[in-house]
């Protein structure tokens, strides 16, 4: 029956159609591949890892290589109960000037870094993400962006974003933002009914977002981003589909959906949120479901897990293209794959290299002011892995596989290398997850809302398997 209705549903499927099949496998655990591996598989790094001998020789090989720079700012002015972020709340501002003095420290010692290894990094895109970097004063940011501006040609972006809490800015703010640069921002949204705000401490009333959402702030950017999440405490079928009807009204030219994740052992003061509050697992995958039918209703393009983009943004005609990517950060146009960073937290990804820097802020402070990079975790990708990561991401941001390219691409004959992953595809697309044709893996309509879990084929850390039925027959 399913294997029918993925012919007759269009880009996306009715909510009406949504069985216990469905839900189960949409509320089925699983990564978000971000990177693959996924963070969670990287090492400890070991002393005999020497992270700059490997930026060292990744620049010497690709020197022109387009470079995504991110900045992780940690501090924040209020804790939202749903967060899932390594992040620090504080209000004092010499607390967190003392930060900003270490992030510009870090910032001077990869300039120097740079200079002495005569590397000229080919700086395309910089995105300042957290925690908050709107809870940094104007002087604050001004001051570290001063200091990559001694590595990075501002003109020559392709793209400058930034994370922007609402409650912490006004109008002015953004006039300095676009100053410096910056020509994307994302508001975390979340949700506008007051009732769920309440619920997750996070108290920003519709009023506020729209005061920000007015011509003349929006001109000064490309896009503004919204995130909304669902799955939180206090939402109910009615009170999304409100969300999704005023972020329509307010149109942002892009929208973030992200299924929210509950771990209070890791994140201890998710318990502050009541269990009883949370919606019926039933309804979370209606309301992702709903959701896409209503924002492509309403002229976004659904890009690949859960972005969603007008027609004339940039990650829409990356789309048409086949060049989405995913980084740290969500869906990405695809122009920047390498990423280097700074600050607490931020994660790198070059060439056959990932890296995190710690977390902790005392580490942090200890290895920036004895001049060394701060890193504490890494992983080297081995071929199998390059491979495997390539087949994982053209899947879910694409939803295409194309075997004649890998098969060119790595020299290697995709039947046989795969012999092992071909029964499972060939078993997913018996469900209607995909379908095979002319040297192409598809993923359809239907497979799209578990691309993730269809992903886990490739992942030889994860040996896991959907459960489904063979409908139709
Ligand atoms: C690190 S925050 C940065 C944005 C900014 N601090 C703000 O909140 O306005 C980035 C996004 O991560 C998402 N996020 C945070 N906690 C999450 C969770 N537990 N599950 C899923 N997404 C989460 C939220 O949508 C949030 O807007
Ligand atoms: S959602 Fe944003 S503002 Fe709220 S605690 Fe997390 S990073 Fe901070």
């Amino acid at each position: 029956m399913q294997n029918q209705l993925n012919m007759n549903m269009g880009n996306v499927i009715d909510p009406k159609h949504i069985d216990k099949e469905f839900i189960d496998l949409f509320n089925k655990p699983g990564p978000y591949y971000s990177s693959y591996p996924i963070l969670a598989e990287w090492n400890k790094k070991s002393d005999n890892f020497d992270h700059e001998k490997t930026l060292i020789d990744y620049f010497k090989k690709n020197p022109d290589n387009p470079i995504y720079l991110y900045l992780h700012i940690p501090y924040c002015a209020k804790l939202c109960y749903y967060c899932s972020c390594r992040i620090h709340i504080s209000n004092n501002r010499n607390v967190i000037n003392n930060f900003v003095q270490l992030l510009v420290k870090e910032t001077n010692m990869l300039e120097s870094f740079f200079k002495k290894n005569n590397i000229k990094p080919n700086i395309k895109e910089i995105h300042l993400g957290g925690g908050t970097p709107s809870h940094l004063t104007v002087d604050e940011l001004s001051l570290i962006i001063g200091e990559i501006k001694k590595f990075t040609n501002i003109e020559d972006l392709d793209e400058f974003s930034m994370e922007i809490d609402p409650r912490t800015v006004n109008v002015e703010h953004f006039d300095h933002y676009a100053s410096f640069g910056v020509d994307r921002i994302s508001f975390g949204v979340q949700d506008f009914d007051p009732e769920v705000q309440k619920k997750i401490n996070r108290v920003q009333p519709y009023d506020l977002i729209e005061s920000l959402m007015v011509n003349n702030i929006r001109k000064q950017f490309k896009g503004v981003n919204f995130d909304l999440l669902y799955g939180l405490p206090g939402q109910t079928l009615e009170t999304f589909r409100n969300t999704i009807k005023l972020t329509n009204q307010l149109a942002p030219e892009r929208i973030t959906l992200i299924k929210y994740a509950h771990i209070p052992e890791k994140r201890k003061h998710m318990k502050m949120i009541q269990p009883s509050d949370f919606p019926p697992e039933s309804d979370i995958p209606l309301m992702f479901v709903e959701s896409t039918k209503t924002l492509t209703n309403s002229g976004y393009e659904w890009v690949g897990i859960d972005h969603f983009a007008k027609k004339t943004d940039e990650l829409a005609i990356a789309k048409k293209n086949g060049t989405v990517y995913r980084n740290f950060g969500g869906e990405t146009s695809g122009n920047t794959k390498d990423i280097i960073c700074l600050g607490p937290t931020s994660t790198f990804s070059f060439g056959k290299y990932y890296a995190q820097s710690t977390y902790d802020l005392h580490e942090y402070r200890d290895s920036v002011e004895k001049g060394k990079f701060p890193i504490s975790k890494n992983y080297e990708l081995n071929n199998n892995d390059i491979i495997r990561r390539d087949c994982n991401f053209s899947l879910q941001c694409n939803q295409v596989l194309d075997i004649k390219k890998i098969q060119e691409d790595y020299n290697i004959d995709f039947y046989s290398y795969f012999a092992k992953e071909i029964d499972k595809i060939k078993k997913y697309e018996l469900a209607g997850f995909l379908k095979l044709e002319d040297n192409k893996i598809l993923v359809t309509t239907l497979g799209r809302y578990f691309v993730r879990h269809i992903c886990q084929i490739f992942d030889t850390f994860i040996d896991d398997e959907l459960e489904y039925k063979v409908h139709g027959n």
